[in-house]
């Protein structure tokens, strides 16, 4: 693919300057693959180009967080009007007002709204309110689903479940949580014997935005048992938010939780993101509260529902709670599931392609069907091996397709059939060369 180039440094100086100034040379250590990064210049719609003028289809989507496409025109104007007025002034502001009162709207368990600093903020502080509200200490969360980054929720994001998968994590973090497999039993059996539990906090789609799928009747079931035991539900939909319906993953299957963490589309992609949950909860961040007076919390943060996100956010949600860019970013990630079934299919590779919504995940290995992973355990899910992971992300950018994470990607109303298709040809070479390097093999 080309494009012109419009930048005066190449890619090999930026990285050899990025090695000497940043650990590792990156900001996100899923931003280089198996080569050296590609420094992105600009994106407009479903494309990007990066400094030397490569043009890429981009399934990453700003980590999920854009639904509409790169510089959707009313995304951009929203920050082009907003920035003249300031471009911070940490006071209250009526954008603040109209964001929440959207969200509200959307969102079925945002009876009041708190705005925060990122996805990993939003399931911080639903923690320490769920703590504060309930008066317990614990917090149950489930194997592979990522929670973000902070003490309390790194530890079970995978496996081993109750070790920190990192260094520097505060010495007695992990005694704070517990880490289930998404099992029913499991889930009642440790509301019944423990009596010091504040929250059930889980990824709304299933691990890794539904890479791990969850069982049938899971989340319906995790609602009764946590009514039945009096634990407050957190459903963690920072990528399912607005992209699974206008309302998440709560407005498409109508079952409600208690509190909702949030990001990525909620801010129109922009820094930030929120807490929404039921309006007695949240009274615990009332700062002149007086019915929990006890059990204040204390939250602040300089950036929260900043009005240079605010104005994006408010642009991006019209348009969301229409529900069309839904149906159309739905559809063409569907068709490059069953794209991607019949070129296993036609090779004979074991393998699946499966996902909800806006997003297409891949499995390599024998899967019952080959469009379920249902059977196979988290373990074997995710255990493919990094080196396959990375060489087939890798093999796929050399082809001009970047993709969100592992082995997946995520489509937006602004990905077109043409995309489609050259992404379809695009990952039939990948899948061709990964099986002469042996990388994969057939069945
Ligand atoms: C489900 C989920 N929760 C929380 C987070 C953390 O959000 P952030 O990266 O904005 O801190 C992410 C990030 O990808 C996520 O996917």
């Amino acid at each position: 693919m080309s494009s012109t180039a419009d930048t005066t440094s190449s890619q090999q100086d930026l990285w050899m300057r990025a090695l000497d100034t940043m650990p590792g040379g990156i900001s996100h250590p899923n931003r280089r693959k198996n080569g050296d990064p590609v420094y992105i210049r600009r994106a407009k719609g479903s494309r990007m180009w990066d400094v030397e003028g490569n043009e890429y289809i981009d399934y990453s989507m700003g980590s999920a967080s854009l639904l509409l496409g790169h510089a959707h025109p009313d995304v951009v104007k929203a920050i082009q009007e907003q920035a003249p007025h300031g471009t911070y002034t940490a006071s209250c502001h009526a954008l603040e007002v109209e964001w929440a009162g959207m969200v509200q709207e959307l969102m079925p368990s945002a009876e009041r709204v708190r705005f925060v600093a990122s996805g990993s903020e939003s399931t911080l502080l639903a923690a320490r309110v769920a703590r504060a509200y309930t008066g317990m200490a614990k917090i149950v969360r489930f194997q592979n689903h990522y929670n973000g980054w902070s003490d309390i929720t790194i530890t079970g994001s995978e496996a081993p479940y109750d070790e920190a998968p990192g260094a520097g994590v505060v010495p007695g973090a992990a005694e704070s949580i517990i880490v289930l497999p998404t099992d029913p039993t499991k889930v009642e059996e440790t509301l019944k014997s423990n009596d010091d539990i504040a929250a059930v906090m889980l990824e709304a789609s299933g691990a890794n935005w539904g890479s791990v799928p969850l069982p049938a009747n899971f989340l319906q079931e995790i609602r009764d048992l946590t009514d039945k035991y009096g634990v407050v539900l957190i459903f963690d939909e920072v990528i399912t938010g607005f992209r699974w319906s206008p309302g998440g993953v709560q407005g498409l299957t109508g079952i409600v939780p208690d509190m909702t963490c949030m990001a990525k589309i909620v801010t129109g992609g922009n820094p930030g993101g929120a807490l929404g949950g039921k309006a007695d909860i949240m009274e615990v961040l009332n700062p002149r509260t007086t019915t929990h007076a006890e059990r204040k919390v204390v939250h602040k943060g300089t950036f929260n529902g900043a009005p240079l996100v605010a104005a994006p956010a408010v642009a991006t949600l019209k348009i969301v709670k229409t529900g069309e860019p839904h149906k159309h970013a739905d559809a063409i990630a569907e068709k490059i599931r069953e794209g991607i079934r019949a070129i296993l299919e036609e090779r004979q590779v074991p393998g699946a392609a499966y996902g909800e919504s806006s997003t297409f995940h891949i499995h390599f290995g024998n899967t019952p069907s080959r469009d379920s992973v249902e059977g196979l355990t988290p373990e074997e899910i995710r255990g493919i091996p990094s080196s396959t992971v990375l060489a087939y992300q890798q093999a796929l950018l050399e082809r001009g397709i970047n993709n969100m994470s592992h082995l997946g990607g995520i489509t937006s109303s602004a990905h077109t059939d043409e995309d489609v298709e050259i992404t379809l040809r695009a990952i039939e070479g990948t899948i061709e060369q990964l099986m002469s390097d042996g990388v994969i093999g057939r069945g």
